[in-house]
């Protein structure tokens, strides 16, 4: 609810409290944010700089606490006494917005310029504040979970205004803080990195066009000792997926000002006299029972007010993806081969990636058509399609409708509709970025996906970008606001499609591309223990339900590295399940574990799926109606291993629980030197009959199960011991590198 009294405004839902006060000079002063506190706290909690400090600049002589440099502010000018970071710059000169009216509404008011927005029941708080020449509206959405910010700049004068800074929000919180952001690169995305923010202004932000592989808009704050389970923390997020900037900093008298918006970086938007301009929402989360608590909060917020009401807790199919298998190599009869033992492996999506139109055989050719390549699929993807339903999976398709590459009969035809900084032509990936700044490159992309969408019976669409822009500043904003035009006029009308954006994997994973589709590709990255890092950060800020988590080959295209395919199952259990390999070259063991994973995915998929996530020490767990998965997962094993602990959060502990591993087997592969210790024949490890025996044995691998409390699974149990090179036992975990387990703990 929102209490509003005499200048003071406090908005409060139990799980958080914001508290605002216009004070005298007119500035709007943010008295707190985080734990819920009451309104009569006001003074205990309000900045109260006594006498002041030296060297400063007062608002009123007699008044030496005048300072706005001095208080916690909402929102702040440009000279005029605070010389910390501003949220605005206009014109080249000072600003000072001071308030003029506030309103509450009964639901967060409706973008204008067609930017994404959170949706669902809210009261929102409009404060309007001005100067001589432009007015300004400050909303502040009150959601069960979060809060949500966003700015609007009006031009009041007759003269153009340029606008080259405007954050979503601005606030300082007392206190210092660690700043958590996810950075990376391709195939790297979601690297953890914790920065304490001192005097020094640590700065996050995107310029590459898109929110990018390289920093995540998503990041955090928090006290240099909180924890998973306890601590202040603070998340924040932008529903947006263009260049982004987020910034926080400490200031002498102990303020840490925090901000985030599109990133200024070239940005200059020119207001003629009346127009506005709309910033992205952001959105502001706090907890008091740590990263759990924050992350938590963030997964129910993204699933009730940014994921479509169809789609926040609709389960998805496991799907097969034509990608890592066939790359551009592929015909029908390929392609049905597959999907026939997908179906058999129990897959429900076959997703036919990259390769199926114009000349498209490799990536330098062909993006920007749409003609079908009836050479490797004679019978067109209508015909492609019908055959792969008839196998009884559904059929999904692959597009990357934003580019072109300069050898297509869309870039002859219309060389001027790629995306240009007015100097000669760089290429990313042998491509080029197509204008969707212009209305009739728009109306060629909706109008051909559209088509294809409608004729082929499709059900789950990969849309694609895989280039960095060209564009900067105000044309990388207009780029990304008819991108969103685009997916709102293609996917709005078909509600029932699976969405899953992609760009190079995870470099556009964001709340905006979240609004369109339920799921991101999270990495081109699927070997298991880079995954662990990548769809680990990611939980910080995002519901597993949100990122497709594949299976693939090992050892991996990305890293090299031989993983068990137990455990690639066992990690992609954690998000949206895929498979995405070669299937040809299974060996009947695999075919056998692959069919239990998906079995297994199947029986708890609403489990994995939208079950509350958990970081564990070593590994991961959800819950969800009295069911719980938890996955320990292992890197480099040493030898003689001692115990291991298995400890669960938020079990009840009153209650009794059956624990049981999966099971899972290890491959006689695995043990061919060891062989002639226990067997009478002396067999070659190296030699056919192992390699023979390693595609069809598997020996059964640390085989648990227990009748326990609640109380004792939150204390921690002790799990079966790790291999020792001590011998073989069906109960041992036997894994070596790489090795994990999977428990399913079910309520007795
Ligand atoms: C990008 C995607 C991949 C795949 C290829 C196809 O790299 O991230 O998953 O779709 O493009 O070219």
């Amino acid at each position: 609810m929102i209490e509003v009294n005499n200048g003071l405004f406090h908005l409060k839902n139990g799980a958080l409290s914001c508290l605002l006060r216009v004070t005298r000079y007119g500035l709007l002063e943010q008295i707190h944010f985080g734990a819920p506190v009451e309104t009569g706290d006001v003074d205990a909690l309000a900045c109260n700089p006594g006498l002041g400090w030296g060297s400063s600049l007062l608002l009123n002589e007699a008044d030496s606490a005048s300072c706005p440099e001095h208080i916690s502010l909402a929102w702040s000018g440009n000279g005029r006494g605070d010389f910390r970071e501003s949220p605005l710059e206009m014109d080249g000169s000072a600003t000072d917005f001071c308030y003029v009216n506030h309103r509450i509404l009964d639901a967060a008011p409706a973008m204008e310029c067609g930017l994404p927005q959170s949706h669902g029941s809210c009261e929102t708080l409009e404060i309007t504040l001005e100067q001589k020449n432009a007015r300004l509206y400050l909303y502040f959405s009150l959601y069960e979970t979060a809060l949500t910010r966003r700015a609007v700049l009006e031009n009041l004068g007759s003269d153009p205004i340029e606008l080259h800074k405007l954050m979503s929000f601005s606030m300082d919180l007392p206190g210092a803080y660690h700043m958590t952001t996810f950075n990376g690169g391709w195939a790297a995305e979601m690297n953890k990195t914790v920065t304490p923010v001192t005097r020094s202004r640590v700065v996050s932000e995107s310029r590459t066009g898109a929110s990018s592989n390289m920093t995540n808009p998503g990041f955090l704050l928090s006290e240099a000792d909180a924890n998973e389970d306890s601590g202040h923390v603070y998340g924040f997020n932008l529903v947006y997926s263009g260049n982004h900037y987020a910034s926080a900093q400490l200031s002498h008298q102990g303020l840490t000002r925090v901000m985030q918006g599109i990133s200024p970086a070239n940005f200059c938007a020119v207001l003629q006299p009346g127009e506005k301009f709309e910033t992205p929402e952001a959105v502001l989360s706090y907890s008091g029972e740590g990263f759990g608590g924050l992350s938590a909060r963030m997964h129910k917020f993204v699933l009730d007010h940014i994921v479509s009401e169809y789609w926040k807790d609709r389960e998805r199919p496991v799907l097969y993806n034509s990608w890592e298998g066939c790359m551009f190599d592929f015909d029908q009869k390929r392609l049905l081969g597959l999907a026939k033992q997908a179906k058999d492996l129990g897959c429900e999506l076959f997703v036919l990636d990259d390769g199926w139109f114009g000349a498209r055989n490799h990536d330098k050719a062909g993006l920007g058509d749409y003609n079908v390549n009836t050479k490797k699929l004679p019978q067109g993807l209508a015909g492609l399609s019908a055959k792969v339903q008839k196998l009884g999976l559904q059929f999904g398709l692959w597009f990357e409708p934003e580019s072109v590459n300069e050898d297509s009969d869309l870039y002859r035809a219309h060389p001027d509709w790629a995306l240009t900084d007015g100097f000669p032509t760089i290429t990313g990936r042998h491509q080029l970025l197509l204008d969707l700044t212009r209305a009739e490159v728009r109306d060629y992309i909706v109008d051909n996906v559209s088509r294809i969408l409608d004729t082929c019976g499709i059900s789950y669409v990969k849309w694609d970008m895989n280039r960095h822009s060209v564009a900067v500043g105000k044309k990388a904003h207009d780029y990304i606001l008819g991108l969103y035009d685009v997916l709102r006029r293609i996917f709005e009308p078909r509600p029932y499609l699976l969405l899953e954006s992609c760009s190079s994997g995870g470099n556009r994973f964001d709340l905006g591309m979240l609004c369109y589709g339920p799921q991101v590709w999270a990495s081109d990255n699927t070997d298991p223990i880079s995954r662990l890092e990548i769809q680990g950060s990611l939980s910080y800020l995002y519901p597993q339900s949100t990122f497709g988590a594949h299976v693939s080959a090992s050892p991996h295209a990305q890293t090299l590295r031989a993983t068990p395919l137990t455990t690639r199952g066992n990690v992609a259990f954690f998000g949206c399940l895929g498979y995405e390999l070669d299937l040809k070259h299974l060996a009947p063991i695999e075919v056998q574990e692959i069919k239990a994973q998906i079995e297994l995915y199947k029986q708890h998929r609403r489990l994995f799926q939208f079950g509350a996530f958990r970081r564990l020490k070593n590994g991961w767990q959800v819950s969800l109606d009295g069911t719980t998965a938890a996955g320990v997962f292992h890197g480099l094993m040493n030898a003689a291993p001692g115990y291991e602990m298995l400890r669960l959060k938020g079990m009840e502990p009153e209650k009794r629980y059956h624990l049981r591993t999966r099971a899972q087997k290890i491959r006689v592969g695995q043990f061919a030197h060891l062989l002639k210790h226990v067997v009478p024949v002396n067999v070659n490890p190296e030699g056919g009959v192992i390699a023979a025996a390693d595609k069809r044995i598997g020996l059964d691998d640390g085989v648990e199960g227990y009748h326990v409390t609640g109380s004792a699974l939150n204390s921690g149990i002790l799990l079966q011991p790790l291999f020792r090179g001590t011998g073989y036992d069906k109960n041992q975990r036997t894994q070596g590198d790489y090795g994990s387990n999977l428990y399913i703990i079910e309520e007795e």
